[in-house]
């Protein structure tokens, strides 16, 4: 069983992104970088230990983001991420690590598969990197002018975390110390005539470089809730999420009275902040008098396109005794897909009554809570 040690390198500032606060602080869906990359390795079983190099101007950043992480402490790292890999590695000679695998904190979506794989290959290598095959026709230009077409099956994107048996890169970086210009790893191995071992690598396992990488990994996704009551009166029947359903009775509204269509109204406006049904639809207003609540959702779901976002999927449950809602299931589905745009998957139905408690079990009154799912791509 090898001794395995995980080495995150942080000690950069991150000039090409800019901002006050360096790059692998910043946070993606509410965790800083740098922690989701110790994390990564925290987490696996093969892994005994952890640790990072930070710069020394980042100590405090540091604090506020390590917060009850178990791993060992930070060292310092240097100007160049070369120097700062060996560094971290120079800490790490006292565990005696058969093996060490080298991380870019700035890559935080790394997945335990990708971990996997490089442990894996490194019973029979030496060094190994994961690689991402390059699909683009690939041009070696010079400033604006065009050289040479590249062969593309020979070309690959190198990723970390960058495996390797600890006595052989640790080496390396002390032989080629004075030469401070690799970017990466494994190019110490090619100018020491180590080979390399390429796994598959997971294009998800981007490296956050500039905003752009910030912007488009994070999923905007906002959720909003709606709910809606309407009393009973006297009729035959009852609009429920825009189908007229035989029920003995109907639903006193000033629009029609479609509880389902309005709680899915007022959860669509809530996941864009966007106010409620009665501000964008007063009840006073004539206009909306005995109305198809569908243009209510239509509505509502232009101010979601409007936001630049998407729906994703909504969520509606009807609540009440009567009238029973699953024969009419599949068309008020098939009406929310027509209103909404949304495939079949995306739009729920559901019913329940109250067992007999409460207004809508003495059946005073019929209720519906909805949820809306919006994505801002
Ligand atoms: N790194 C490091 N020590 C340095 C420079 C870089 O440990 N002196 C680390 C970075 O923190 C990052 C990884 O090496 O996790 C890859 O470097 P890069 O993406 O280039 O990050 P920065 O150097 O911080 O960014 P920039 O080049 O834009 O300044
Ligand atoms: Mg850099």
């Amino acid at each position: 069983m090898s001794k395995i040690y995980a080495l995150v390198v942080a000690g950069g500032v991150g000039e090409r992104l800019g901002g006050d606060m360096p790059k692998q602080y910043l946070s993606i869906s509410g965790t800083p970088i740098l922690r989701q990359s110790i994390l990564a390795f925290a987490n696996h079983p093969a892994i005994s230990g952890v640790r990072s190099v930070i710069n020394e101007e980042h100590q405090d950043y540091y604090k506020r983001i390590s917060q009850n992480l178990e791993c060992l402490p930070p060292v310092f790292g240097g100007d160049t991420r070369q120097k700062s890999v060996r560094l971290g590695l120079e800490s790490l000679t006292e565990f005696v690590p058969d093996i060490v695998l080298i991380h870019d904190a700035a890559r935080p979506f790394v997945d335990a598969g990708l971990i996997d794989r490089v442990i894996a290959a490194l019973e029979t290598s030496r060094a190994v990197i994961p690689g991402i095959p390059v699909t683009d026709t690939t041009k070696k230009v010079s400033g604006e002018v065009v050289i040479e077409t590249l062969p593309r099956e020979q070309l690959s994107f190198a990723q970390t975390p960058q495996g390797f048996h600890f006595d052989t890169i640790m080496d390396l970086h002390k032989r080629f110390a004075d030469m401070s210009h690799f970017s990466d790893d494994a190019s110490l191995c090619e100018q020491g005539n180590v080979p390399v071992q390429v796994v598959l690598g997971n294009v998800l396992n981007r490296k956050i470089t500039t905003m752009v990488d910030i912007t488009q990994s994070i999923p905007h996704i906002c959720v909003g809730h709606g709910f809606d009551t309407h009393a009973i009166g006297p009729g035959e029947n009852v609009m429920l999420l825009g189908v007229s359903v035989p029920s003995g009775f109907s639903l006193i509204g000033h629009s029609d009275a479609d509880v389902g269509l309005h709680s899915i109204t007022d959860a669509l406006l809530g996941a864009i902040g966007d106010g409620d049904i009665g501000i964008h639809f007063s009840p006073q207003d004539e206009r909306w008098k005995g109305e198809d609540s569908g243009i209510f959702l239509k509505h509502a779901a232009q101010k979601v396109r409007e936001r630049g976002a998407v729906i994703s999927h909504v969520d509606v449950t009807i609540i009440g005794e009567k009238p029973k809602v699953s024969p009419y299931r599949d068309a008020m589905i098939a009406r929310l897909m027509e209103l909404l745009d949304l495939d079949r998957n995306r739009v729920s139905v559901k019913a329940t009554t109250t067992e007999q408690l409460g207004f809508c079990g003495r059946g005073e009154g019929l209720a519906a809570f909805a949820t809306a799912t919006v994505v801002y791509p």
